[in-house]
């Protein structure tokens, strides 16, 4: 199938994990995808593979808690090949620790990735974006983002920041011709609990009973496919939507059972 064929799909985080399976998913289907994160090596070898199956790739390494360089990429790649059609946003790090274990620079650097980075890439390309009146913007982000369990407190608050960031989009862009996508996985097997140690052992016992871990291939499959189809939110798996619905007529239930068989601070 070709039916990203010309379509140019920005992806942030796109080195590694959700990121680069996208990538390369919407390569398969045709698309120039253009790929940033902070290791060329490995936006290289996505664009090898994406260019093997048939799409386009460009490679521009960032670090996206830059305000400057994310101008300066947004300045080139526009120049390149004009306002993206998809701009997804999905870079994202982050450790679970309770607060007391949380440094002031740690938080800091939670809110800047993947908050921050989420602010400065919409605000590089939403005018250029905005001028041809079209466009699909998409931000990952974590079931955090609905519900706290204890042992994340700076990781929640920048998936709230994060969250109402979207929200706010979507009220100015409201009548503006520009589709806004909210994406929320559930447990994926990427290096996200290699590049952040110590998350896993704090996925509250809810989570970890309820929900399959999916493979980066199979996040990326449900994500090509909700933004095809223009969803506001894809939640995943189907069990995380259930999950989801239950949050909305019983919240205090869903709270109460996440905090339960969530991580227990020791002292
Ligand atoms: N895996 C899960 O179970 C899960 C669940 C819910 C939500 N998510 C969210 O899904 C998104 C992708 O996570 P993942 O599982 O694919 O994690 P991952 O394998 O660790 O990938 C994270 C990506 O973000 C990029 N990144 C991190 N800091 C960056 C920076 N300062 N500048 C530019 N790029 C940066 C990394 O590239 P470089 O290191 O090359 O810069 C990498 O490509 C994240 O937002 C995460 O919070 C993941």
């Amino acid at each position: 199938m070709s039916d990203f064929l010309r379509k140019t799909v920005l992806i942030t985080g796109a080195s590694y994990g959700i990121g680069a399976a996208t990538a390369r998913a919407f390569g398969r289907r045709g698309a120039h995808v253009l790929l940033l994160a902070r290791t060329q090596s490995a936006l290289e070898e996505v664009a090898c593979d994406i260019r093997a199956s048939g799409g386009a790739a460009s490679v521009y390494p960032v670090d996206l808690t830059d305000a400057r360089a994310v101008e300066d990429v947004a300045r080139q790649a526009l120049a390149a090949t004009g306002p993206p059609d998809i701009l997804l946003s999905n870079a994202g790090a982050g450790r679970w620790l309770f607060i007391d274990e949380t440094t002031p620079e740690e938080a800091v650097a939670m809110m800047a990735m993947p908050y921050f980075a989420a602010f400065y890439v919409t605000r590089a390309f939403l005018p250029a974006m905005r001028a041809r009146g079209s466009g699909h913007l998409a931000y990952v982000n974590s079931p955090a983002s609905l519900v706290a369990w204890p042992g994340a407190a700076a990781y929640t608050a920048a998936r709230w920041a994060l969250r109402g960031f979207v929200e706010a989009l979507r009220a100015e862009l409201h009548g503006a011709r520009l589709r806004v996508t909210t994406i929320i996985p559930g447990l994926v097997a990427t290096t996200y609990f290699e590049h952040n140690p110590g998350v896993l052992e704090r996925v509250p016992g809810l989570a970890r009973w309820l929900l399959p871990v999916l493979t980066a291939d199979q996040a990326a499959a449900a994500i090509v496919r909700g933004i095809e189809r223009g969803r506001r939110e894809i939640v995943l798996p189907g069990r995380l939507r259930l999950l989801y619905a239950v949050h909305a007529v019983a919240p205090g239930l869903v709270r109460y059972l996440t905090i339960l068989t969530g991580a227990r601070r020791s002292g």
